[in-house]
């Protein structure tokens, strides 16, 4: 997730621009930059790090213009370089663009055929070598963007100048946000809303296959074939702040929001659903002389890791053992260089499992990190990453960071699978069909909220909580206890359901609520055993079931319910409703659910 911004007016264009990419920050902050428009000339300035250091750059080196695009970058593709810091600069087009270009190798190679020559390993380069070329065969601005984006394939919001054209900017979005701001003789574009209320509070949401040409005489919105949509502006009375997390109370709140976006981003250009194939970079490992496989994480990415224990050992038919960074590391680990060990880490900085790689590499293991920051420590240490595309998580509490997780382990395990065969190719099919349906699953699960929200006004007040899971869903279990526990301060306990008879049994009484995860499953006779034996000793028991569903929600106090979904799947859906529930307790109890006490964002230290 990046942010961008575009401005034309009597303002000087740098200022405005560093300071919306200064109130877009949360997007992205990795690398930044601006192009200004200034006497028919481009002039660029970017800078790697934090957007201090752009400003410094242009203090640095002053740039006058009243026309400029700025961008600050969440890297997805191409590491945090000068050179892959946009906007991007070619043949007097420069742009900005947040989203992914599923098809850019392609056109990337048509591109090199015709004598064209990339300076960056981003994706969005490809716009600008488009764009160039539509101009040079005489279109306008707005017709050559037009034109190039119809070899596009993916998500974007995007902004383009030219030097042919000084004081015009044109902007196109397609899944990615994109707002235009109309104040009084000036327009001001944006990934987000913070970025526009210095200049004006009115603003025109572009759709889908929308684009926006921008000039000192106003702003025209039409549709990609060129038609003229009409959409009065509408006026935001939100603070800056609330504008950064979009209208929501808190960043946590936002993300929880986020994940059918994120799910998607992760798996988007990486899997045909047709022929259940999956693109992932080649890792040279021999993945058939591999005997063991480690994952290791800390946190919420344990948790994760040990979902992705069952998709391993079944597609992958390897056995697998999931530790904890901080006790792997001490326990002398039986590793050869047969070994395969999968680190999980959303900050990658985690200091535990830093050194837990850094311990398998110097026994010849082979490594993959799993990770939501690009250039991180982790992703540095590790023979190879795979990235998810969750954008920053700002929230302490790990949400969508999570859920992409898991499909990062999903498609792991399933390309290893059909590699080595371990799987058939058909049976891969079904399985990523079912996959791609699971963003649409999670909007239903966040439809639910409310009902959440009123869940948690009758359980705030209790002291322990008890989560109870089974198989796949017994991580979900652990992870939902974590959710309430490191932001409400409620003391939980997740614990696998059959464990219940062997001990926590005994703490069940009318103080003590259980959550239930009960999907219809064949664990689900089981998990109704479990409710049983809750009630007959007074529990409160909140039960998270699939949508129909009798059995249990005849039995249990309150309910919520998730779409039916493949088993493999289902702690995708069921995680929602946990982190929902947790976010409403900490909010009723009053604590600082972004910042929660004791607790940091990425534990850099042992
Ligand atoms: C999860 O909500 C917590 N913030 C914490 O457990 C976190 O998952 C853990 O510290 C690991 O962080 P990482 O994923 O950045 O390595």
């Amino acid at each position: 997730m990046c942010g961008i911004v575009g401005y034309i007016g009597p303002r000087e264009s740098a200022g405005v621009l560093l300071d919306g990419l200064k109130r877009l920050e949360y997007r992205g902050y990795d690398s930044s930059g601006i192009a200004v428009l200034k006497d028919g000339r481009v002039e660029l300035r970017r800078s790697v790090g934090k957007l201090e250091r752009l400003a410094q750059e242009v203090l640095k080196k002053p740039v006058e213009g009243n026309c400029g695009i700025g961008h600050t970058r969440w890297a997805t593709h191409g590491r945090p370089t000068e050179q892959n810091a946009h906007p991007h600069l070619e043949g007097g087009v420069a742009v900005v663009h947040n989203g992914i270009i599923e098809n850019y190798l392609s056109l990337k190679e048509e591109l090199l055929k015709e004598g064209a020559s990339f300076k960056s390993e981003t994706d969005t380069e490809i716009l600008s070598h488009l764009i160039c070329r539509e101009i040079k065969k005489g279109k306008s601005l707005e017709d050559a963007v037009r034109a190039a984006l119809k070899h596009i394939k993916g998500t974007y919001a995007m902004a383009a100048i030219s030097e042919n054209e000084p004081d015009k900017i044109v902007g196109a979005r397609m899944e990615c946000p994109l707002i235009l701001g109309v104040g009084k003789h000036e327009a001001i574009l944006s990934s987000d809303i913070p970025a526009i209320l210095d200049i004006t509070r009115h603003a025109v949401f572009l759709k889908d296959g929308e684009m926006v040409t921008i000039t000192k005489e106003g702003a025209i919105v039409t549709d990609f074939d060129g038609a003229v949509v009409k959409r009065p502006p509408a006026f935001i009375d939100w603070t800056p702040l609330m504008a950064e997390k979009g209208g929501y109370r808190h960043f946590m709140l936002k993300e929880i929001n986020e994940q059918p976006r994120a799910i998607a981003d992760t798996f988007r250009g990486l899997v045909v659903e047709e022929t259940g194939e999956i693109f992932l970079n080649k890792f040279n490992i021999p993945l058939k002389e591999i005997e063991r496989v480690y994952i290791v994480a800390c946190g919420t990415s344990w948790h994760a890791g040990l979902v992705g224990k069952f998709f391993f050992e079944e597609f992958f038919k390897i056995p697998v053992e999931v530790d904890l960074a901080s006790e792997f590391r001490y326990r002398n680990p039986l590793v050869t260089k047969k070994t395969l060990v999968i680190s999980i880490s959303q900050s990658g900085e985690t200091a535990d499992t830093l050194a837990a790689i850094r311990e398998v590499k110097r026994r010849g293991a082979y490594t993959i990190a799993v990770c939501n920051v690009m250039e991180s420590s982790l992703t540095r240490e590790a023979d190879w990453s795979f990235m998810t595309h969750a954008g920053p998580e700002i929230g302490v509490a790990s949400t969508k960071a999570f859920t992409t997780q898991l499909i990062a382990l999903y498609l792991l395990a399933l390309y290893f699978g059909r590699t080595t065969g371990a799987i058939a190719a058909e049976a891969c099919v079904g399985l990523i069909q079912e996959l791609v349906k699971i963003p649409k699953k999670v909007e239903k699960v966040l439809d639910q909220a409310a009902l959440i929200e009123s869940l948690a006004k009758r359980y705030f007040h209790f002291r322990d909580f008890i989560y109870l899971g089974r198989g796949v869903n017994y991580p979900i279990a652990l992870e939902g206890a974590l959710k309430l526990k490191e932001i409400s301060y409620i003391h939980a306990e997740g614990y696998a359901a059959g464990e219940m008879k062997h001990g926590p049994i005994a703490l069940i009484d009318e103080d003590m609520p259980v959550v239930i995860l009960a999907p219809r499953d064949l664990s689900y006779p089981k998990m109704l055993g479990n409710i049983e034996e809750v009630k007959a000793r007074g529990g409160r028991i909140i039960a998270v079931v699939n949508e129909g569903d009798i059995e249990a929600s005849q039995r249990a106090d309150d309910v919520i319910t998730v779409p039916e979904a493949p088993a493999f799947l289902m702690p995708l859906l069921m995680a929602i409703p946990l982190q929902i529930l947790a976010y409403h307790i900490a909010v009723l109890k009053g604590t600082d659910v972004d910042q929660p006490r004791n607790l940091a964002k990425s534990v850099t230290v042992e």
